[in-house]
């Protein structure tokens, strides 16, 4: 089954053009890498998938339905950030748990699902070394397991 279907999408900033009539579909479970040299619209396309970015034209299909102009907050996108955006000032147990909680999860759901994304993450990701930016990795993918989105987007 499809997930994620881009249908030809355009996005420009004044006169010009970032995406020009772009195209692809993700199936469920498969991991898509978009390339390409800086400047050439990756975190543009990566923004529009996750609705912090509209497009001019085209469509984002998540899971069959058009989601193009559903708030970000309704869409089911987790977004991993380029630069982790932890919050400073929370301890990482509040950071993985900051989208739960914006969402009114109560709060043994948010114990529950903190602990199982933590422990997902000791287990099966590779950032390893135990440095302080592995740390920081570990806290950001945490965070976005933790909210069971329906797709990723890192940007
Ligand atoms: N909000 C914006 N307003 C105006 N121009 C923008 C805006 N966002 C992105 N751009 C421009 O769009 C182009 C594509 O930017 P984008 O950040 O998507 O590139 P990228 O492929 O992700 O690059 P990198 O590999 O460096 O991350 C750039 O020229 C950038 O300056
Ligand atoms: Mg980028």
């Amino acid at each position: 089954m499809v997930r994620l279907d881009l249908k030809n999408l355009a996005k420009s900033f004044k006169a010009t053009k970032i995406l020009d009539d772009v195209s692809l579909s993700v199936e469920a479970g498969e991991i898509v890498a978009v390339l390409g040299p800086s400047g050439t619209g990756k975190t543009v396309l990566l923004r529009i998938v996750a609705g912090v970015e509209d497009p001019d034209g085209g469509n984002v299909i998540i899971d069959g339905e058009d989601m193009t102009d559903v708030a970000p907050d309704r869409r089911g996108v987790g977004m991993a950030f380029q630069n982790f955006a932890l919050f400073p000032h929370l301890t990482t147990f509040d950071n993985i748990a900051s989208p739960l909680s914006a969402r009114r999860i109560p709060q043994d759901q948010v114990v529950q699902r903190v602990s199982a994304a933590r422990a997902l993450e000791r287990t099966e990701t590779a950032y390893g070394s135990g440095s302080r930016a592995g740390r920081r990795a570990q806290g950001a993918s945490a965070r976005r397991s933790a909210t069971q989105c329906r797709c990723e987007a890192a940007l």
